[in-house]
């Protein structure tokens, strides 16, 4: 279930933080459930995807090719050569963000293909990813931006990719794209590696003026206030790096595309318990009918979700209505690493309601149907608190 009102509030955050000119993307990796992206699309965000399949999560929202951002570590042939015709058509995608030299002289080759940049048609903008190699404040899984990870390209790379493109082919360099890892837990990453994108930004714009747009990526982190940074402190690093530049090298066109911030705390998982047991050393073990299925984080790198017990009715069982003591919450899939975690969780029996909380961001988008298991269905609760379907349960079909 997805709180229409909490993905406005933090919009609204968003927004104020990063106000236009910034471009404001949703990542569409972490929720791709079409009305989720479309609710967002209405409060003013762009769409960043990283393959066809969310390019068309974010159409089917409504969102047009002009406010989607192709990214993504690994583009298919038919991914470039989908970005390449629709910029043959006249409905380009607002950019495309490459990944290698390879990649880059791949989407070349198809471009000049398709004519682009020549005989009038525009020619195909283009972002290239640097690797900011910095050391991100966050779970190791999560640290995208680290010299040794297998995202973007050195400083090196990057600026022999850019100068061996001609001036005026197929495709048009327009700036940096990078991204320092999600769920930071502090600024200091992150400012170095805008600091190094706006560097490498200028040094390459010496040579091409139209080199002039800074994508910096997503990683805002969510959690109680005061534990985690808010966009605002990101946002004061970065007007303080720019504000430092002379005015001819500030880029003239930015980005932010943050996916967790946008839509974790927003969501709520609401599983049914299918039954608990005592283990031999005291555990009360309660099993739900959510599992690695729908929530894989906690199985992929050990993330924990706040949990609690609801009354029949939807609402928290308020602490004090019974005791309260420590269970293990685990999920329906037959694999020992599909648990949640532990939590305070009054008397529970088969049929009884637990809140996972905080499961707006990478947990629809990362599920799957592993046990014949079919997609969960997803539920919006608007503002006056009623309830809208925005995609039903997956089926499960017999052919006997
Ligand atoms: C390039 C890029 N941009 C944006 C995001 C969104 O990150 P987050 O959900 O932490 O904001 C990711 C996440 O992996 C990413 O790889």
């Amino acid at each position: 279930m997805t709180s229409i009102a909490a993905l406005a509030a933090v919009a609204g955050e968003l927004e104020a933080a990063f106000p236009d000119p910034w471009l404001r993307a949703f990542s569409v990796k972490a929720n791709d459930v079409p009305a989720i992206v479309a609710r967002l699309g209405r409060l003013g965000l762009a769409a960043n995807v990283v393959s066809r399949g969310e390019w068309a999560a974010a159409r089917a929202a409504g969102i047009p090719n002009a406010g989607v951002t192709l990214e993504g570590i690994g583009k298919s042939d038919g991914e470039l050569r989908a970005a390449v015709r629709a910029a043959a058509a006249g409905d380009p995608l607002r950019w495309v963000a490459v990944e290698s030299p390879e990649e880059l002289d791949a989407l070349a080759a198809l471009a000049a293909r398709a004519g682009l940049g020549a005989g009038g048609r525009p020619p195909l903008e283009v972002l290239v990813r640097l690797n900011p190699d910095v050391q991100p404040e966050t779970h190791r899984g999560l640290a995208v931006g680290r010299g040794t990870a297998k995202f973007g390209m050195t400083e090196t790379e990057l600026t022999a990719a850019v100068a061996a493109l001609p001036a005026d082919g197929p495709i048009r360099a327009r700036g940096i794209h990078l991204h320092v890892g999600s769920q930071l837990g502090a600024v200091d990453a992150w400012r170095d590696a805008v600091r190094r994108g706006l560097a490498v930004l200028s040094l390459v714009r010496a040579g091409r003026p139209a080199f002039d747009t800074l994508d910096v990526g997503g990683g805002f982190p969510v959690g109680d206030a005061g534990t985690v940074p808010r966009p605002a402190r990101f946002a004061e690093e970065a007007a303080a790096l720019i504000g430092a530049l002379p005015e001819d090298r500030r880029p003239a066109r930015l980005a932010v595309e943050p996916g967790r911030f946008l839509v974790a705390a927003a969501g709520t998982i609401v599983a049914s318990v299918l039954h608990v047991r005592e283990r031999g050393d005291g555990e009360r073990v309660v099993v739900i009918d959510a599992g690695m299925t729908e929530l894989i984080r906690p199985a992929l790198y050990g993330a924990t979700h706040p949990m609690r017990a609801l009354t029949s009715l939807g609402a928290p069982v308020h602490p004090g209505a019974a005791p309260s003591s420590a269970a293990r919450v685990d999920g329906p899939i037959c694999e020992s690493t599909d648990t949640f975690g532990s939590a305070e969780l009054p008397p529970l029996h088969r049929g009884d309601l637990v809140a996972i909380a905080e499961t707006g961001a990478y947990a629809a988008s990362m599920a799957s149907t592993y046990n014949g298991r079919p997609a969960a269905p997803q539920v919006l609760l608007e503002p006056n608190g009623t309830l809208t379907a925005a995609r039903s349960r997956g089926r499960v079909r017999f052919a006997g």
